[in-house]
């Protein structure tokens, strides 16, 4: 199990210190899918940060098979088995797709790679392409999904992996993510998307840096679908579909 138990985390923001997740309590239980969710700016990327160690918590502890992990460098969570496909991919000028990836399949056979082809990218057109702006935004963000495939860690974070991704690629991307999930494995989806949020054992929604609610995708699916407002921030009234009474 994994676990934040009262994770606090403040920012410095020029001279002042804001306050980014407050009071998270979250577990996440071997062989099961989760999805975060939540409003833009609310904190479930720096959730998946606290968890990968890029962020630093400022109260409270981080716990993976009942160690704190805490003090663990982002290094050594990956060499723990943690993995996270970052929601903006970095660029490499000088670095190739298949450097990429055989570092993640650690030193592995790059004949098949499977993990390319998997998520729509055929290996012969992109290995040796190079990890640069030539890149167009959809294909790195595949190839983050790819290394993370290859690497396959016990603790897998994809964050908001459908952002860029054509709709034609979206039902593949939504069945390799399930297909290789196993019940060795803590996988979270950080998304948006009501197909993902449909496909896990759990929902966890972020609000203003805390948990609002988690719970089984039965129970917190209508509840999140329910509360939503209408485009003009109005309390307009939710008939059906529509926004009946919206006056804009
Ligand atoms: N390095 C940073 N320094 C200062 N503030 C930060 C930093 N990283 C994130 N924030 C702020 O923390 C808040 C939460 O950011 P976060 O990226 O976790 O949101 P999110 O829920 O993932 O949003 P989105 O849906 O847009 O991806 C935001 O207000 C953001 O501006
Ligand atoms: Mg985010």
């Amino acid at each position: 199990m994994l676990s934040l138990e009262n994770v606090g985390l403040m920012l410095n923001v020029g001279e002042q210190k804001i306050r980014i997740l407050d009071d998270v309590n979250v577990n996440f239980e071997k062989g099961k899918m989760y999805a975060i969710t939540g409003p833009n700016g609310s904190g479930k990327s720096s959730v998946a940060r606290v968890i990968m160690g890029i962020f630093q918590q400022t109260s409270g502890q981080v716990r993976y098979l009942g160690e704190d992990i805490s003090d663990l460098s982002v290094t050594e969570r990956a060499r723990s088995g943690f993995g996270y496909a970052f929601q903006h991919p970095a660029r490499f000028k000088g670095l190739k797709v298949k450097d990429l990836i055989e570092v993640a399949l650690k030193h592995g056979d790059l004949s098949d790679c499977k993990c390319l082809r998997n998520i729509g990218l055929c290996p012969e057109d992109y290995l040796e392409r190079t990890l640069d702006n030539s890149l167009s935004g959809g294909e790195i963000k595949r190839i983050e999904i790819a290394t993370l495939l290859a690497q396959n860690p016990k603790v897998r974070i994809f964050d908001e992996p459908e952002a860029g991704i054509d709709l034609w690629s979206f039902e593949q991307l939504i069945d390799v993510i399930g297909t290789s999930h196993d019940e060795d494995k803590i996988t979270v989806i950080i998304s948006h998307q009501e197909k993902i949020l449909n496909m896990v054992d759990e929902i966890i929604l972020v609000v203003d840096g805390g948990i609002q609610l988690q719970g089984s995708c039965d129970e917190i699916w209508p509840r999140i679908r329910d509360s939503a407002t209408c485009a003009c921030k109005q309390n307009c009234k939710k008939e059906g579909e529509i926004y009946a009474d919206c006056p804009r």
